[in-house]
This record gives structure tokens, C-alpha cells and sequence, in this order.
């Protein structure tokens, strides 16, 4: 029970790692309320979070629109009566639409930082306030190898939020360490979620040769990393970068 009596709001809450964090962080002790623009998927979670015994909220919100974010924010602390832990793990990789500069559309590049960075920043904006009240918190941001690594297929878009979203984690630890907040961020690699749907057996194949490790991530992997994270054992733990990739980014020749 390393999350008890805490309150977590988790971003990217319907399906594939946000699911899996809820559901970890629930098991936990956490009580969560939980934030996605799949409403469906969404309200599938507070289910399951229910069904092994645990507490939880859904609030249907598209991450990028400030005013949604506030509200979300306001239904979270209205149900649980504070907010201890900040989880930015919404996100969109679009392979259809995201591609390298000189192929990059504005509309596309413009939602993508919506989502991916804004949707950060207005969590915070609106959590961090609860997380002072609480006496201080944790907040995770889910970034990507994507953005320390060039890859032949670019998403740039998509890479840049991330890139951004690391210089954002820095900031935010320093900013708001006199009030206790300590703010880290998870590089994920390959995980097999519906974001990589795409994948047939032959890419899944490839992908597991890639990682040292011998396999693709599972969606898991990162909410432990996030639940330790989230917790008092790392309380002296800020403005870090934790990549969970099977040892992609380490690998030599
Ligand atoms: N899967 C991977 O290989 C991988 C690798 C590196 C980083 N990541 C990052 O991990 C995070 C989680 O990804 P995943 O693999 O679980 O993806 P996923 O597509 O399975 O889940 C993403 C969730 O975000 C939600 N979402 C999308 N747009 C939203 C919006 N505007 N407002 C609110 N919610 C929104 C979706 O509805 C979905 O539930 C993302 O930030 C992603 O960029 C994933």
C-alpha cells in the first residue's frame, strides 16, 4: 500500500498505460480519479479499478482545452477532497499525420502540441494549487525515447512535445520544490498498447530484437516505474528522467 491515502489524477486514463497505472496505483491504495477524452473507455477503467476493490472517478476531458482540465481538477478534489499526485500521460502519435518538417501541416503539428504539451501544462497549472493544499506531491510526465533519439521515420511533432515536456519537468522541480513537489519524467520505449495497434507480428518481431532485453514493453513496466515514482521512496527524487526501454538507449554496435 506505498500510494495510501493518497489521491492520484491520471491522464490518458481509457486504455493502454494509463489504464494499467490506475489500476496499479488503486492496487496501491491511491483512490483515482481518472481523465480521458474516451468517455467509453473511460468510465471501462473506474470499473476495473472498482472491481479489485478500489476508488475512482471518471472525468470525460480533452486535455488540450484549459477550461476541461480546470474542471476536471475541481470533479477530482469535489470527490476525493485533495489531489496528492499529478500523472501527464495523455498523448497522441499520429503516423498518419505527423511526419518529418518539410512535410509537417500546421493543423496537425498545432493539435499534436495541444495534446502532448499543453495538456501538461494545464494539469499542472490547475493541479499543482491542490498538491500546495495537500502539503505537497508528485507529478509524473510521461515523455518518450522519440525524444532523445532521431529515428529514419519522423514524427516531429510528436517528438518535439516530448522534448518540450522534459525542459517542462525540470522547471516545474525547481519551481515548486519549496512547496514539496518533486517532478520526474518516464521515457517509455516500445510498448504494445493500442497507440501501436499498427503493429502486425512481423514489426512486433523486429521491435523485440531491437531491445536488449529481448522483448516489447508492457504497459506495466511504466506504471511501476510511475507507481515508485508516485511514492515516498523516492522522495528525494526530482527533475529526472527515468527511460524504461529494455536498454534501447544504452545499446552499442
Ligand atoms: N506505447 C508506446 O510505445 C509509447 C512509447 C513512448 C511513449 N509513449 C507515451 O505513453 C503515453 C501513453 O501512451 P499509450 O501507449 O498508453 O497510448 P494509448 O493510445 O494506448 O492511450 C492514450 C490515451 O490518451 C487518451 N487521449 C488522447 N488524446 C486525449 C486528449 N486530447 N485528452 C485526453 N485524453 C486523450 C486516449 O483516449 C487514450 O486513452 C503517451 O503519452 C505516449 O506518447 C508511448
Amino acid at each position: 500500500m506505498r500510494l495510501k491515502n493518497k489521491v492520484a489524477l491520471i491522464t490518458g486514463a481509457a486504455l493502454g498505460q494509463g489504464r494499467a497505472a490506475c489500476l496499479t496505483f488503486a492496487r496501491e491504495g491511491a483512490k483515482i480519479v481518472a481523465v480521458d477524452i474516451d468517455a467509453d473507455n473511460g468510465e471501462k477503467t473506474v470499473e476495473m479499478v472498482r472491481d479489485q476493490g478500489g476508488e475512482a472517478i471518471f472525468c470525460p476531458c480533452d486535455v488540450a482545452l484549459e477550461r476541461q482540465v480546470a474542471q476536471a481538477v475541481a470533479e477530482g478534489v469535489e470527490a476525493f477532497n485533495k489531489i496528492d499526485i499529478l500523472y501527464n500521460n495523455a498523448g497522441v502519435l499520429w503516423r498518419d499525420r505527423d511526419f518529418e518538417v518539410t512535410r509537417t501541416v500546421e493543423e496537425n503539428w498545432d493539435r499534436v502540441m495541444a495534446i502532448n504539451l499543453k495538456g501538461p501544462v494545464w494539469v499542472c497549472k490547475y493541479g499543482i494549487p491542490e498538491l500546495i493544499k495537500a502539503g505537497g506531491g508528485s507529478i509524473i510526465n510521461i515523455a518518450s525515447i522519440s525524444a532523445l533519439l532521431g529515428f529514419t521515420t519522423a514524427q516531429d511533432a510528436y517528438t518535439c512535445s516530448k522534448g518540450a515536456l522534459i525542459s517542462l519537468t525540470r522547471s516545474l522541480a525547481i519551481v515548486y520544490a519549496k512547496h514539496g513537489i518533486r517532478a520526474n519524467a518516464i521515457h517509455p520505449g516500445p510498448v504494445e498498447t493500442p497507440m501501436q495497434k499498427d503493429w502486425d507480428d512481423e514489426t512486433k518481431r523486429q521491435i523485440a530484437d531491437w531491445v536488449p532485453l529481448g522483448r516489447i514493453g508492457r504497459a506495466e513496466d511504466i506504471a511501476n516505474c510511475a507507481l515508485f515514482l508516485a511514492s515516498d521512496d523516492a522522495s528525494f527524487i526530482t527533475g529526472q528522467e527515468i527511460t524504461v526501454d529494455g536498454g534501447i538507449m544504452v545499446k552499442g554496435a
